[in-house]
């Protein structure tokens, strides 16, 4: 696939960097610096590119919006018309201060952002993970035993695009349901950064579900 990166940080330079090994076609977007994006290409060893953010969505059949809240309008104004496209959001709804959820309860970030830009395709996933498991994930892929990576939305195609973007990071996608389970997702992704940073665990955590029947 052609995967654009919205926001290029600790999460989309990553996932991005993933996404390139994995082999798709990526162009990272959206830096403080053009240096950091065109060292990010070039450090991906696939095939990696950088843009700007309306060059990343052009012909991507996935854009991943990795920015933290307040900058979301911004990068999505800058990306163009996003109509009919897949957005696969791993930004929670975070206040200045990282310490709260601004949207929480009866709604959630990735419904906001919906409801906001309604021609987008949004698919919430990737928010329930701290990014430093992401590379180790990514190695242990072909090993038995894949940490499980929670994902919802209300299009079906998109989520089988987001499946096999989560699939090919090393994780197990779990079908959470509807977009609406972002209310749970969310806060859910608050308690894993709590045991990952402020807990007894470290940031190296990832989940997997076990079933007991
Ligand atoms: N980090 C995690 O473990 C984690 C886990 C779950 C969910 N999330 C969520 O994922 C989202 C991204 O988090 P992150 O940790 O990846 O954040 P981050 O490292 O700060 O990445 C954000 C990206 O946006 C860029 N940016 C910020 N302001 C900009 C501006 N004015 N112009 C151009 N580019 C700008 C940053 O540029 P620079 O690279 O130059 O700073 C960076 O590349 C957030 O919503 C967060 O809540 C993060």
């Amino acid at each position: 696939m052609r995967v654009g990166i919205l926001g290029s940080g600790l999460m989309g330079g990553k996932l991005g960097t993933i996404f390139a090994r994995a082999g798709h076609e990526v162009v990272f977007s959206y830096a403080r610096t053009e240096q950091k994006l065109k060292t990010l290409g070039r450090e991906a060893k696939g095939k990696a590119r950088v843009g700007t953010p309306r060059e990343a969505a052009q012909d991507a059949d996935a854009l991943l919006l990795a920015v933290h809240w307040s900058r979301i309008d911004d990068v999505l104004n800058q990306a163009g018309d996003l109509s009919g496209k897949v957005l696969v959001s791993c930004s929670l709804p975070m206040n200045a201060e990282n310490t709260e959820l601004v949207v929480a309860h009866s709604s959630s970030g990735a419904e906001d952002l919906a409801m906001r830009f309604a021609k987008v395709r949004v698919v919430s996933a990737f928010n329930t993970v701290p990014s430093e498991v992401l590379f180790s994930v990514f190695e242990a892929r072909r090993r038995a035993g894949r940490p499980s990576l929670v994902y919802c939305g209300d299009d079906s195609g998109s989520k089988r695009v987001a499946a096999e973007l989560i699939r090919d990071a090393g994780f197990e996608p779990v079908d959470a349901g509807p977009l609406r389970i972002a209310r749970y997702t969310e806060p859910f992704a608050l308690l894993v950064a709590q045991l990952a940073y402020e807990g007894k665990g470290s940031p190296g955590l990832a989940y997997r579900f076990e079933r007991f029947a």
